[in-house]
C-alpha cells in the first residue's frame, strides 16, 4: 500500500527537480530509511507526519521553534495582527516596537533592521561591513554555514569564482589562523564572521574559548573591521543579550533569525552606532520583509523567553536529556561524545567515523517516536517539559540497545 508520504514524494518528484521532491537541508534523500519527508502538523513538543506518526521533536524545525509548536501567546499575537493586516504599503507599529526591544535586549546594539531569512541577515552584515570600511574581505571559519547565497552556499554549482572572491578562511578557535588570513589579505579585511560556537553539520560541536572570542574582538578593533556574530542558529537560546555576552564580547553586527519569531518568517540585523551610517547606504529590501505578522510573533516570542526564564529552562531541559543519554549509553556499554551547549545538544559515538552507529541510533529513535537528525545538532524548546524529555528517553533506550546489538554483531564497527 502506498503511504501518504510516499504518494506525496512521488507527486513532488514529478513536478519538482529533485528525486524526492525536496532541496536543501530538509531533504530526507541522504537520511536512513523511515524518515518522513512530509508533515501534517505540530503541537508543543510534538510533530506528526502525513502518515499519522507522531514524534517528540528534537529538531524544532531546525531551530525556529523555541517555545514549542503553536505557542498560544505567539499565535494570538500573530492572529490579531493578521486580522489587521500583514504585508501592507509599509510597516506598522510592530517593527518599531521590535527594533526598540532588540536594541534594549542585545548588548551593544543601537539599531536593528529586518529581513526574512538568516541568509538575508548574514548577507546584510557583510554589506554593512564593506560599506563601512571600503574593504573587501570577510573572514569566515572553515566549514561554517552562513546561508545559501552564492557567496556562502556550501556547494559551488551555480556560483562563479567571483562570488567567493571576498571570502577568506580561518579555523574556528585558532587565532593564529585568523592572523594568517588577515595577512593573506594584506589587512584588507571588512569583517570577521563567526558563529557563537562551532556547530558545523556532520561534526562534533565545539564551544568557543574565551581567548578566541576576546582575541577576535581585539583583532577587529586593531584593524577597524567589524566583528560579525552569526546568531541565526544559536541566537536567543544561549543568552538573550547575545551569545558571547557572558564572555564580555559584543559584536559590531549580529545576524538573527530562526528562534526570534517561533517559526514565523523573520530575520534581523543588529548593529552598533558606529555602523549606522553605513547601514543607511546599502540598498536591501524585499516584498515581504516588512510584514507585520512575523514581527508581532517575534515580540510575543521574546516576551515569553524573557518572562519565563527561557534560557535557563532550555538549558535544564537539555541537561536532563543529556544526562539521560549518558546513563543509557553507559548502561549499554557504549561510549558517546556529547558536545555543544545543552540547549543545542548533539552526540556522536566514539570511533564511529562513518556515522553508522549514529545513523542506526537515529533511525531506531525515529521508529520509537523521537525525531532527531544524525548529522545536525538538535534543539530544545520550552515545550520540552520533563515529561516530554522522559518520553524522548523512552524512545532512545531501545535505540541504544539496537546499536549495542549491532556493535556486538560486528555490523557497525567494533
Ligand atoms: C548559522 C546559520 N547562519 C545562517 C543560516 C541561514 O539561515 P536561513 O536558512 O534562514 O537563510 C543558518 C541556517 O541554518 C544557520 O544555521
Amino acid at each position: 500500500m502506498t503511504t501518504p508520504n510516499a504518494a506525496l514524494s512521488s507527486r513532488a518528484a514529478a513536478v519538482m527537480p529533485w528525486k524526492n521532491g525536496l532541496y536543501g537541508h530538509m531533504t530526507t534523500a541522504s537520511l536512513p530509511s523511515g524518515y518522513p519527508q512530509f508533515y501534517e502538523r505540530g503541537e508543543a513538543a510534538r510533530v506528526w507526519d502525513v502518515d499519522g506518526n507522531s514524534y517528540v521533536d528534537l529538531m524544532c524545525s531546525w531551530g525556529p521553534i523555541v517555545l514549542g509548536h503553536h505557542h498560544p501567546d505567539v499565535d494570538a499575537a500573530a492572529g490579531a495582527q493578521q486580522a489587521l493586516g500583514d504585508v501592507l504599503n509599509g510597516p506598522g507599529r510592530p517593527m518599531v516596537e521590535l527594533a526598540e526591544l532588540l536594541t534594549d535586549t542585545v548588548g551593544g546594539a543601537d539599531w536593528a533592521m529586518f529581513a526574512k531569512n538568516g541568509t538575508d541577515a548574514t548577507t546584510i552584515c557583510t554589506m554593512v561591513a564593506r560599506a563601512a570600511t571600503g574593504r573587501s574581505a570577510i573572514l569566515v571559519a572553515e566549514g561554517a554555514y552562513h546561508g545559501s547565497a552564492p557567496w556562502c552556499t556550501p556547494r559551488l554549482d551555480g556560483t562563479i569564482a567571483e562570488d567567493r572572491g571576498g571570502v577568506e578562511r580561518y579555523v574556528f578557535n585558532d587565532l593564529a589562523s585568523v592572523e594568517a588570513a588577515v595577512q593573506r589579505r594584506d589587512g584588507d579585511v571588512a569583517g570577521i564572521l563567526v558563529s557563537p560556537f562551532k556547530h558545523d553539520a556532520g561534526h562534533d560541536q565545539e564551544l568557543v574559548t574565551a581567548e578566541f572570542a576576546r582575541g577576535l574582538r581585539a583583532i577587529c578593533d586593531r584593524l577597524g573591521a567589524a566583528l560579525i556574530i552569526d546568531e541565526v542558529r544559536a541566537g536567543f537560546r544561549l543568552n538573550l543579550g547575545g551569545s558571547w555576552d557572558d564572555l564580555g564580547v559584543a559584536a559590531d553586527l549580529s545576524a538573527w533569525g530562526k528562534a526570534m519569531a517561533n517559526g514565523y518568517a523573520l530575520s534581523a540585523v543588529t548593529g552598533t552606532a558606529s555602523l549606522r551610517e553605513a547601514a543607511t547606504r546599502i540598498y536591501v529590501t524585499g516584498s515581504y520583509w516588512y510584514g507585520n505578522v512575523a514581527m508581532a510573533a517575534a515580540l510575543a516570542t521574546l516576551k515569553v523567553l524573557r518572562e519565563e526564564d527561557g534560557i535557563a529552562r532550555l538549558r535544564s531541559a537539555g541537561q536532563r536529556l543529556r544526562d539521560g543519554f549518558a546513563a543509557q549509553a553507559e548502561a549499554h556499554g557504549l561510549s558517546i561524545n556529547q558536545t555543544g551547549p545543552p540547549q543545542m545538544p548533539y552526540f556522536t559515538f566514539e570511533g564511529d567515523t562513518e556515522r553508522r552507529r549514529l545513523r542506526l541510533f537515529a533511525q531506531q529513535a525515529l521508529a520509537n517516536g523521537l525525531f532527531l537528525h544524525p548529522g545536525h545538532n538538535w534543539f530544545l524548546s520550552l515545550a520540552h517539559t520533563d515529561a516530554e524529555i522522559d518520553r524522548a528517553l523512552e524512545a532512545s533506550e531501545p535505540a541504544f540497545a539496537a546499536v549495542r546489538d549491532q556493535v556486538e554483531a560486528g555490523a557497525v564497527g567494533a
